[in-house]
Parts: structure tokens; sequence; C-alpha cells
């Protein structure tokens, strides 16, 4: 049987960092050593301030560091003594040749892979947990093997991570599954028992599922395809229930309690973001078009493109409510991460509304209690809808207090569900800014029948808020 004394992992993002510490924290027996190319992330995760917020984190991570935790820049020696070796390197869509928009770049994959082959002296367990196309394992063994030293054996699993941000920790404590692929032989098995043996310290064993590599890799993409759907789903719908009178919480409270639906994900809003459901699918679509399959590609294109015209119709909808112009005027942003209680904004809607806006010459004012104004910039000015850094900086200001960012401004748009954006004085609010004042909730968090008394004219996504003169 094989024992797991030391585990390296490569990677020390939002995946790496946080699964990492609630292993290291489930197995105090285990030596965990998270190891990065980046020198300033490694020496975040070294101080009192993480590179990345994530409730719960801070004090698990002070909790564990320097016993049985460890975050190094030593990538070839902490390679060179662990047993088993996590992947969690990022796989974003590749952003230029074959498959441009779309396919997974499994370039710091591929360079992981060759680096582990490149100072391996002994067998190791490869286990890949970023997601990655369906066959990306074998991909990683020919690297592995065709460079492997003399007598040095490797045993490649696919353990997918299901974490979301915002809730990793609760998620990696009291996750709902542990998916393990691997190769269906006696080494294999092997293998995947010692990953299995891992986890069982505090999931039971019957969420640990085994299963062949490619189910593995596959499951991964085909969950969040799902989820992804499902928004796209009750957001096809909100546009239905605007146009008609019917609302959508009512609608998603009304399907949500057959138990063959369920209730959780479907909460209209602006739109998905975060760095997984897009870049997933996408790589799903990828994937079908390569197997020839370009009905089930579309299919699931469908969702992506459901979630690109959501955002789009909530910014249209702003504008016409604005008297069809924002041009010089204040439009205050509430939340820039893609969600409450994290501070990425990877693929935020918020991102995509605030250059629209910024196109139409408005005057962007931005709060989020998390997200710092360097990042705001770097977010604005990646190619795409615009690319100008100047008119970025001309046209945005970052405040460090929603009062202030809404003060004076002629709209505000929720576009995270930030629990401090339910508790603000909005009779205040109301007060100093141009009227009529309105606020548009991309997020259904907020009590629409008290904004319409204080004044308001009041927008959501997904039902009518009769305005009030
Ligand atoms: P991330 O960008 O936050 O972190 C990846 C880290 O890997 C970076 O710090 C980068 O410097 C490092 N890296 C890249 N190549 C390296 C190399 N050769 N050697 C050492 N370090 C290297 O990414 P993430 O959000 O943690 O995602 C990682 C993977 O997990 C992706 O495949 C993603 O799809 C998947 N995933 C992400 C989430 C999530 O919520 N973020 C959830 C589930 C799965
Ligand atoms: C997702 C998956 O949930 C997780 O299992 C996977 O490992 C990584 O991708 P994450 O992107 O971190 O996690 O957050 P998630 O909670 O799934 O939300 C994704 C986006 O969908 C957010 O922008 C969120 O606001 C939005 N969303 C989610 C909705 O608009 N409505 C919902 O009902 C649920």
């Amino acid at each position: 049987m094989t024992v797991i004394k030391k585990i390296c992992c490569i990677g020390a993002g939002y995946v790496g960092g946080p699964s990492c510490t609630v292993l290291a924290a489930k197995c105090p027996d285990v030596i965990i050593t998270v190891v990065d190319i980046s020198q300033p992330r490694i020496d975040a995760w070294n101080s009192d301030k993480l590179p990345i917020y994530e409730p719960g984190l801070d004090e698990m991570v002070k909790q564990q560091r320097g016993k049985n935790l460890f975050f190094s820049t030593d990538v070839d020696g902490t390679i060179r003594d662990a047993d088993l070796i996590f992947v969690c390197v990022n796989t974003p869509t590749k952003m230029y040749g074959i498959g441009q928009g779309r396919a997974a770049d499994l370039t710091y994959l591929e360079a992981a892979a060759r680096r582990i082959a490149g100072i391996s002296t002994a067998p190791k367990i490869v286990v890949e947990k970023s997601t990655v196309p369906v066959h990306a394992a074998d991909s990683i063994a020919r690297i592995l093997h065709a460079n492997a030293k003399e007598g040095v054996t490797f045993q490649i699993l696919s353990n997918p991570e299901f974490l979301a941000e915002g809730t990793a920790i609760n998620d990696l404590v009291n996750a709902d599954r542990v998916l393990i692929g691997g190769q269906q032989s006696p080494a294999g098995h092997e293998a995947i028992e010692a990953l299995a043996s891992l986890y069982a310290r505090w999931i039971p064993r019957e969420r640990i599922l085994t299963m062949n590599t490619w189910s593995s890799e596959l499951s991964k993409l085909t969950a969040n395809a799902f989820l992804a759907q499902r928004v796209s789903s009750i957001n096809a719908i909100s546009a239905v229930c605007e146009a008609t009178g019917a609302d959508v919480e009512e609608v998603a409270r009304a399907i949500g309690t057959d138990t063959r639906i369920g209730s959780k994900f479907l909460k209209a809003s602006i739109g998905f973001g975060g760095s997984c459901f897009q870049k997933d699918i996408l790589n799903l679509v990828y994937l079908c078009e390569s197997l020839n399959l370009p009905e089930v590609g579309e299919y699931w294109q469908q969702v992506v493109k459901m979630n690109d015209w959501q955002r789009e119709r909530f910014t249209r909808k702003v504008i016409a409510q604005l008297f069809n112009t924002v041009q010089n005027k204040k439009i205050a942003i509430l939340g820039f991460a893609f969600k409450k209680d994290t501070g990425d904004t990877r693929e935020s809607a918020a991102i995509y509304i605030s250059k629209y806006f910024l196109e139409e010459s408005a005057q962007v004012a931005i709060y989020d209690p998390k997200v710092s104004e360097d990042q705001v910039v770097r977010d604005l000015s990646e190619p795409g809808l615009l690319s100008n850094v100047d008119k970025i900086k001309k046209g945005v200001t970052m405040y460090s207090s929603a009062y202030d960012a809404v003060k004076d401004a002629h709209a505000i748009i929720v576009c995270t569900e930030w629990d401090e954006f339910k508790t603000l004085d909005y009779q205040r609010i109301y007060e100093g800014m141009q009227k009529p004042a309105f606020i548009f909730d991309g997020r259904l968090i907020l009590d629409h029948q008290k904004l319409r008394s204080i004044g308001f004219q009041v927008e959501v996504i997904g039902k009518r808020v009769p305005p009030k003169y």
C-alpha cells in the first residue's frame, strides 16, 4: 500500500491555496508544500495579507502554516521530495492560434508536467486538479513517460476540484463528493486508493467516487456546464418575466420546490461570472467540435450566448431608463467582484457593464469592499470592448465607501450581491443623488418596495416595480 507522507502542490492560486490548507488541517502527519513560480504570490501566502480573500481561510492558514503547510518558490526541490503532486495551475481559455477563444490553454499544465519529469528521481503520483479537456491526463502521461529518468514511474490521477469561491473552506470541508479518476489497472487502483485514503480522513467513503480518468475529467466540465445552464435558463426566463409582469423570484420558487428541479442556482442575475463557467463551457464546446459533434457544441454554446445577452440587455435597459443617454452622468457601480465574499473579478459581469458605460462616455464610480483600484484598471483595460487606459482613468473613479460612490450619482447599479449593500441607508443616499434617482438591482437583493417609497425609480432583473412619480 502506498502511503503519502509529502505532498507538493504546483500552483498557489484560488484552488491550490485553500485546498491544500484544508488538506493540511485534516492530515497533520502529512507535509504539504504549495509552490508557485510567482514570488509575490508566495510572499503573500507567507504574510499576514493572503493573496486571496476567502472567508475562514486566514485563520486556517495561520493555524497550519509552518507546521505541516508551507508556501515556497522552490518548485524543483519540493517536486523531488514529494510522493504525490497536485497540479493546480491555471488553464485559461486560449487567446491565440487554433482554438482561440474556446480551447483550454494547456501551456502551464505542460510546463508543470515537464518540470515534474525532469526533476523526479523516484516514483510519483501526479494528480491533475486543474480543470482540463478530456484526455489531458493522456498528454501529461506521455510527457512524463517520455522524459522520465530511468526506473522512475508515474501514476496519473484526475481529481477535479468543485469548490466555489466565497464558500471554498466549507465546500472543501463538507464536500458533496470527491472525484478520483485513474487508470483501471492494479497500479492505477493503488494510486487511487492512496489519494482516497487522504480524503477519507474527513470525507465519508461513500462520497469519494472513483472512476476511469476520462469520466472524471468530463464530469468536471459537465458539472460546471449544468450549473451555468441553470443560471442562463433562469436569466432567459427573467426577460420573459419583465415582458409579462411575472416575477422571476416567484417563478424560481415555484419550480424550485419540485424536488426534481431543486431550488439552488435559480437566482436571476446580470449574468454569471468567475474564472470557470464560461471557460469550461467553451472548453466543452471545443471538445464537441473536435469530436465532430457540432450539435452538442451548439447546444452548450447557447448557455454562454444567453449570458452575454443578459449583460447587454441589462445595460441597454439602464441606458433607456436614463433617457437614452449616460454621457457625463455619474453611474455608481456597487460591487465589482464576480460574486460576494471574494475579491476575484475574473469574468465579472461588472467589467462588461462598466465597459459599456465607458463607451457611452459615462462617469463610472465603482465601490467594492474587496477589489483594488489597480485590479479594476487592469480589468477594464484588457483587450475587448475597450483598451484605452487613459480613457479608463478619465472615466472611472474608485471609491472606498459606498456612500461616496453614490453621492451625486444619476443611477446606482448593484452588480455584486455583497451583504453590506442590503443595509445601506438608502434614505440618505437618495437625498444625495441627482433626481430622478435611479437604482438598478442586478442581483435582486434590495427591498424594492421600500426604495420605491423613498422615491427611487427602481428597476430590477426579472420583475416590474411600478414607478413612483
Ligand atoms: P490561479 O490563476 O488562481 O492559480 C494558478 C497558479 O498557478 C498561479 O499562481 C500561477 O502562477 C501558477 N503556475 C502556473 N504555472 C506554473 C508552473 N509551471 N509552476 C508553478 N506554478 C505555476 O488559478 P485557480 O483559480 O487556482 O485555478 C486553477 C485550476 O483550477 C484551473 O484549471 C481552474 O479551472 C480550476 N478550478 C478553479 C476553481 C476556482 O474557483 N477558481 C474551482 C475549481 C477548479
Ligand atoms: C463555480 C462552481 O460552482 C464550482 O463548483 C466550480 O468548482 C468553480 O466554478 P464559482 O465560479 O466560484 O464556482 O462560483 P458560483 O457560486 O458557481 O457562481 C458563479 C457565477 O454564477 C457567479 O457570478 C454567481 O453570481 C452566478 N450565479 C450563481 C447566479 O447568477 N445565479 C445563481 O443562482 C448562482
